[in-house]
C-alpha cells in the first residue's frame, strides 16, 4: 500500500478531536502533528487521541515547513483561517478549512487567489453537506423528485453561549466576524446546495437583501446575534435565510424547498412522483438536530477529501465553491448597515 497522507491539526479546541477521530477512521490517513498556541492543550488533545507519537507544535511556520505532512487542517478562532490557509497553500498542503474561511472580502480574494496559484487541494467544513438527511434530499432533487426549484428556506437557530468553548472570540466581532459567518454560513450554504438540482452542485446566489435585529448585542455580543436575508439565485429562484443566535430554545435547522412538482420539508416529503398521495412521506433519517461536534459527519467530509486528493478531483465544497457564500454572508451586513440590495460577485474574478 502506498505511503498514507500525513496529517496536521492545528488549533487543539472543540472541533479538532472529531477532525482527529476523522482522519484516524480513514485508511489512507494518519495524524502525525498536533499544533496550538499552547503547547498544553496540543499534548492533551494528542493523548485524548491516543497519538502518542504525534509531534507538538506551537509555532504554525514551522509546522507547515515540515516537509513530510501532506495535509494541514485548520480548526483555529476564525479570525486566522485566512493567513493559515494562505501559508499552508504556499507550502503546497492540501487543507481542511473550518467556516468561515475569511471575515471579509479582501481575506477571501487572497485566499482564493493563493490556493489558485497552488493548486493544492481543498474542502472546508460545510460539513451538513454530509449529514444524512442533506443526501438523501440531494439524492431526491437530483431524481426530480420536487421538480425545478423556485423557493428555499432554511435557519440556523442556535443559542451561542457561555456553554461554547470558543465563547470568549465568539461574542467579539472581529474574531468571530457576525452571526452569518460565525455559524450561519451553514444555513447559508445550504440553501446554495438545495436551490441545485445537480446531486454535488451548488447554485450561487446573485443578489441579497437583509435586516439585523434581535437583542443580544445589548447583553453579551458586540454584534446583532440575529440576522435575517431575502436571497436571490442567479437561476431566478428565490431563498429566505436567518442566523440566530439569540433564540430561547434548543437547536434546530428547519430546511424547506418547493419546486414545481413537489414539497420537502424537513425530512418530510411531497412528490408527483407518489401518485395519489394524500399527507406527507416522513424519511427516518439522521436529521441536522444537534450542534455538538460529536454528531457532525466529519468523518463523510474528511474521507470525501481523502478520495479527491488521491484521485485528483476537486471538492464540491472546496474553498473556491463556498466563496459565494461567505460573500452572501458578508453581503448580509453590508445590506442591513446601508439599506439596499447588494449584487454578488463581491470579489472580482
Ligand atoms: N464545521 C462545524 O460544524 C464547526 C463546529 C464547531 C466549530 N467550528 C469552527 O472551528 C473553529 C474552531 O472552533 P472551536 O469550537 O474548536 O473553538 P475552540 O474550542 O476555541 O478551539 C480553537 C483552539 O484554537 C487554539 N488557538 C490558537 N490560536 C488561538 C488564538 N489566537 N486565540 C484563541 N485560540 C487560539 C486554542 O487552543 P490553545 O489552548 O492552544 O490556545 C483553541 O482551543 C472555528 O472557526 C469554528 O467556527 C466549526
Amino acid at each position: 500500500m502506498a505511503r498514507k497522507y500525513r496529517v496536521a491539526v492545528h488549533g487543539a479546541g472543540w472541533v479538532s478531536g472529531e477532525h482527529i477521530k476523522a482522519f484516524q477512521s480513514n485508511p489512507h490517513a494518519e495524524v502525525v502533528a498536533v499544533s496550538s498556541r499552547k503547547e498544553s492543550s496540543a499534548r492533551a488533545k494528542a493523548l485524548e487521541a491516543g497519538l502518542k507519537d504525534a509531534e507538538i507544535y506551537t509555532n504554525y511556520e514551522k509546522l507547515i515547513a515540515n516537509k513530510d505532512i501532506d495535509i494541514v487542517s485548520i480548526c483555529t478562532p476564525n479570525d486566522l483561517h485566512a493567513r493559515e490557509t494562505i501559508l499552508a497553500a504556499e507550502a503546497g498542503k492540501h487543507i481542511v478549512i473550518e467556516k468561515p474561511i475569511a471575515l471579509n472580502l479582501e481575506d477571501l480574494k487572497k485566499m482564493r487567489d493563493a490556493v489558485r496559484k497552488a493548486k493544492v487541494k481543498t474542502v472546508v467544513s460545510f460539513v451538513l453537506r454530509w449529514n444524512p438527511l442533506f443526501e438523501t434530499i440531494k439524492a431526491l432533487l437530483a431524481d426530480n423528485a420536487v421538480g425545478d426549484v423556485f423557493y428555499v428556506e432554511t435557519d440556523y437557530q442556535h443559542n451561542v453561549g457561555p456553554w461554547y468553548a470558543g465563547y470568549e472570540w465568539v461574542t467579539k466581532f472581529a474574531r468571530a466576524g457576525g452571526t452569518f459567518l460565525a455559524a450561519g454560513c451553514h444555513a447559508m450554504d445550504a440553501l446554495r446546495w438545495f436551490a441545485a438540482k445537480g446531486q454535488y452542485e451548488t447554485m450561487d446566489i446573485a443578489e441579497v437583501t437583509a435586516y439585523e435585529g434581535g437583542y443580544r448585542q445589548k447583553v453579551d455580543l458586540d454584534y446583532p446575534g440575529f440576522s435575517l436575508a431575502i436571497v436571490k439565485f442567479k437561476n431566478g429562484a428565490l431563498g429566505k435565510v436567518t442566523s440566530n443566535f439569540d433564540c430561547i430554545m434548543p437547536y434546530n435547522f428547519p430546511i424547506e424547498i418547493h419546486g414545481d412538482k413537489g414539497t420537502i420539508k424537513d425530512n418530510r416529503v411531497y412528490s408527483h412522483k407518489f401518485p395519489g398521495q394524500k399527507g406527507w412521506v416522513t424519511i427516518p433519517t439522521i436529521l441536522p438536530d444537534s450542534g455538538d461536534v460529536t454528531h457532525h459527519p466529519f468523518k463523510g467530509q474528511i474521507n470525501h477529501f481523502i478520495e479527491c486528493i488521491m484521485q485528483d478531483k476537486e471538492s464540491h465544497c472546496n474553498l473556491e465553491d463556498v466563496v459565494n457564500t461567505h460573500e452572501a454572508c458578508i453581503a448580509t451586513m453590508i445590506s442591513a448597515r446601508e439599506k439596499r440590495t447588494v449584487k454578488l460577485p463581491l470579489i472580482e474574478d
